[in-house]
């Protein structure tokens, strides 16, 4: 076992941890934050991401003891101070981008990312950053219309589905 100390949700918290212990297990299992979800343990859905030190990445990429020290942000991080729902998880309830929400943590987290380093993204855009992100229910263009008005853009032209 490796202890390890880090910052979660700008939170101090640590655990002991196997060297095999993946980072998502160790945020839902040590620190019961079941919002980072598992779609497959193998980096393909998406449905893990959290930031960590600022950059998406997909926690059952990454051991946990490789997060010793650094800065975790996970989707109960997302909302405001008030306990109210963050921009990006407000959108998404706006507009309809979350069916059975399983993917939705991982879409955030990701759109999250996105929209630091592009404020302004196109549509295009969202759906190429998005490549790794897999919605089981197929919600994909509700979820790109969530994210442009998340980052302040009109979709009022935008149809629904
Ligand atoms: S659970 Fe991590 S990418 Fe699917
Ligand atoms: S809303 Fe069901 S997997 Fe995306």
């Amino acid at each position: 076992m490796t202890s390890i100390s880090l910052s979660v949700n700008g939170k101090s918290v640590s655990g002991d941890v196997e060297g095999r212990t993946l980072l998502s297990a160790f945020l839902r299992e040590n620190l019961q934050l079941t919002g980072t979800h598992i779609g497959c343990d193998t980096s393909q859905c998406g449905a893990c991401v959290v930031h960590v030190d600022g950059q998406a990445i997909k926690a059952c990429t990454m051991l946990a003891a490789e997060a010793d020290g650094a800065d975790v942000r996970t989707i109960e991080g997302m909302e405001n101070a008030d306990g109210s729902l963050g921009v990006i998880q407000q959108a998404f309830q706006d507009h309809h981008g979350l069916q059975c929400g399983f993917c939705t943590p991982g879409m955030v987290m990701s759109a999250a990312a996105l929209l630091k380093d592009n404020p302004n993204p196109t549509e295009g855009e969202i759906r190429e950053y998005l490549e790794g992100n897999l919605c089981r229910c197929t919600g994909y263009h509700n979820i790109v219309k969530a994210i442009m008005a998340a980052s302040g853009q009109d979709v009022s032209k935008i149809a629904a589905e």
